[in-house]
């Protein structure tokens, strides 16, 4: 397929598209709770893509059930609502995509529930820190490799491991674009970043090993090893000078 380099006027779309889906996940975020089932939080993902006038893009796709993806604890990514009851001290990543004018965005954060530990505390600010790192080496002319690297140089200096088995990816037209981004990788590889290309950025980080298992519904990933995951993604989009994050709030 090759990277899609995309106008400004998609971008723009994209920039209107990740401001809903930046808002939407801050209204998960603050919906979590206690004693609440996780498939509220779905039902709270497609009323707000209503309001917000987007169309949730993970529902359908591959046959994935839900408009949001909740990923529990020992859960990395692809945690599908239902039954399940939040608890006190539990940590929940909160993955959300959708499509503006045809334009695709993407984007999760990770949130306590309650109070929780300063070990949990620690994965969640070391995988937003990696998140950032990554965002940092965005830009014209650098390369793929110098992100990859940023990512994992973040999450291993503080003593967690990155999934690898997951990667960002290439968003826009599609929800899964070229390029893979890796969050592992050596600095100085991998192909160069051009103005309008628009990324995924999304490390997976465990708090012990980086190996994990697929469960049995062929959807939830879990940590191999039953540690602790986290999981911060930002769409960016690379200008002419650095980068634009599409996905935050702060605009
Ligand atoms: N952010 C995830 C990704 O980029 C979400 C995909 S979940 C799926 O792969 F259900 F759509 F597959
Ligand atoms: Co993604």
């Amino acid at each position: 397929m090759g990277v899609v380099i995309k106008t400004d006027a998609e971008i723009e779309l994209m920039r209107q598209g990740g401001r809903a889906v930046a808002l939407i996940l801050e209204r998960l975020g603050q919906s979590v709770r206690p004693g609440m089932a996780t498939a509220e939080l779905d039902d709270i993902t497609v009323q707000e893509a209503r309001r917000h006038g987007v169309k949730p893009s993970f529902k359908g796709y591959q046959g994935y059930p839900a408009s949001v993806c909740v990923s529990i604890n020992d859960e990395v990514v692809h945690g599908i609502p239902g039954e399940r009851v939040l608890e006190e001290g539990d940590i929940v990543s909160l993955d959300f995509g959708a499509i503006f004018k045809g334009l695709q965005t993407d984007a999760a954060v990770t949130v306590g529930v309650g109070q929780i530990s300063t070990e949990a505390q620690r994965l969640m600010e070391a995988t937003r820190g990696a998140l950032m790192a990554g965002i940092e080496q965005c830009r014209p002319g650098s390369r793929l490799g110098d992100v990859s690297a940023a990512i994992q140089g973040f999450v291993e200096f503080r003593g967690f491991a990155v999934v690898r088995e997951y990667s960002g990816h290439g968003v826009g037209r599609e929800l899964h674009e070229d390029p893979q981004v890796p969050n592992f990788g050596s600095p100085g590889s991998g192909p160069r970043l051009q103005k309008g290309m628009t990324l995924a950025l999304e490390p997976m980080v465990n708090d012990k090993g980086w190996m994990t298992r697929l469960s049995s519904n062929f959807w939830t990933v879990y940590t191999a090893d039953g540690s602790l995951s986290a999981h911060f993604e930002h769409t960016v989009a690379i200008t002419d000078i650095g980068t634009e994050v599409l996905t935050d709030l702060v605009k």
